[in-house]
C-alpha cells in the first residue's frame, strides 16, 4: 500500500469500505439537488476523482435507463478497483487521468460530479472546477461536494481521534491544501463562469464506531513524511485507538458537508 499522488490517504480494503459507506445514497442528494444536477434517466455524467467507483454506482441508479457515466481518477490502484466494481456494465467507463485535464469531450456532459477531491488539491481547486465547467454542455451542471475539516469535532475530545484531527489539519496546510475548501465552493463555481444555483451545508452527527480508524489514520504515513507526526506518535496512536475501542461509550463525531451546483450558461 502506498500513498497516492495528491491524496495523502493510504488506500486499502478498510478505506475502500469507508468510501463505500460514505457513498451510500450519496450524501446531500436531496431530490431538488438531483433535479438541479440533471441526474435523471438518460443523463451523461462525469465523476472526476471517482475513487473506487462507489459514487459512480450510486449515480448510475439515477440515470438509468439510457444514462452513460464516465469516471476518471489519477491513481492507478483506484482505477483498477473502480474497473473491478463496474466490470460488465456497458454504460460505465473508468479511465486514468487528472481531474483538471480528464481527456473527456468538452461540452458533452449533463452533469459533472467532483466529490471530496478539492480538499486534496491545494492550488489546483480552480483548475479542476474550470475543467469540470468545460465538460458540461450549455445548460448542464457541475456538482461539487466537499468538507470544511476545520469544523470537525469529536465530543468529548478523545485520544487519539482529536489529536489526529488536529495533526491532519496541520498536514493539509503543510502540503498546501485548503481544509476549509467546502465553504469556497460557490466562489469556485462562479469563477469558472457558472451560475451558482444551490449552495447547501449539512451537519452530520454520529457515534464513533469502535474498531474504525478513519481518514486521518489513513493519512498517518503522509503526515510523518510531511513532518507533522513521527513514528513514536504512530505507535502511541495505535495503542490509544485500542484503548478507545475497548471503552464502553464511544464519543460523538460531528462534521459539516457542503454541496453546490453551478449551471453552465
Ligand atoms: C476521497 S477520494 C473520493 C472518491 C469519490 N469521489 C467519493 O466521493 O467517494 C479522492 C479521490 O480523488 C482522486 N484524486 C485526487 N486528486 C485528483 C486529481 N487531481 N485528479 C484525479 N483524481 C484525483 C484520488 O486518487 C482519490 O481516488
Amino acid at each position: 500500500m502506498r500513498p497516492v499522488a495528491d491524496y495523502g490517504l493510504e488506500f486499502d480494503d478498510a478505506e475502500h469500505e469507508r468510501l463505500r459507506r460514505q457513498a451510500a445514497g450519496v450524501d446531500l442528494l436531496d431530490e431538488d439537488l438531483i433535479a438541479a444536477a440533471g441526474l435523471l434517466p438518460g443523463a451523461r455524467v462525469a465523476d472526476l476523482g471517482c475513487g473506487p467507483a462507489a459514487v459512480l454506482l450510486a449515480l448510475r441508479e439515477r440515470v438509468l435507463p439510457g444514462g452513460r457515466l464516465w469516471g476518471v481518477d489519477a491513481d492507478p490502484e483506484m482505477v483498477a478497483r473502480a474497473r473491478a466494481e463496474v466490470a460488465g456494465l456497458p454504460d460505465v467507463t473508468v479511465t486514468e487521468g487528472r481531474a483538471e485535464e480528464s481527456g473527456l469531450p468538452p461540452g458533452s456532459m449533463d452533469c459533472v460530479f467532483v466529490r471530496l477531491v478539492l480538499q486534496h488539491n491545494g492550488g489546483r481547486e480552480q483548475a479542476i472546477v474550470d475543467h469540470a465547467a468545460s465538460l458540461a454542455r450549455p445548460g448542464g451542471a457541475v456538482f461539487v461536494y466537499d468538507l470544511d475539516t476545520t469544523m470537525i469535532r469529536v465530543q468529548p475530545p478523545s485520544a487519539p481521534v482529536s489529536e489526529l484531527g488536529d495533526r491532519f489539519l496541520d498536514y493539509q496546510r503543510r502540503v498546501g491544501n485548503d481544509p476549509a475548501v467546502g465553504v469556497r465552493l460557490p466562489e469556485l463555481l462562479a469563477t469558472a463562469g457558472l451560475d451558482v444555483e444551490i449552495f447547501r451545508g449539512q451537519c452530520r452527527t454520529g457515534r464513533r464506531t469502535a474498531g474504525t480508524r478513519g481518514p486521518t489514520w489513513a493519512a498517518r504515513k503522509a503526515m510523518v513524511a510531511a513532518g507533522v507526526a513521527d513514528e513514536d506518535d504512530l505507535v502511541r496512536w495505535a495503542r490509544e485507538f485500542e484503548e478507545l475501542d475497548a471503552a464502553e461509550t464511544q464519543p460523538w463525531t460531528i462534521g459539516v458537508v457542503f454541496a453546490a451546483i453551478g449551471r453552465r450558461p
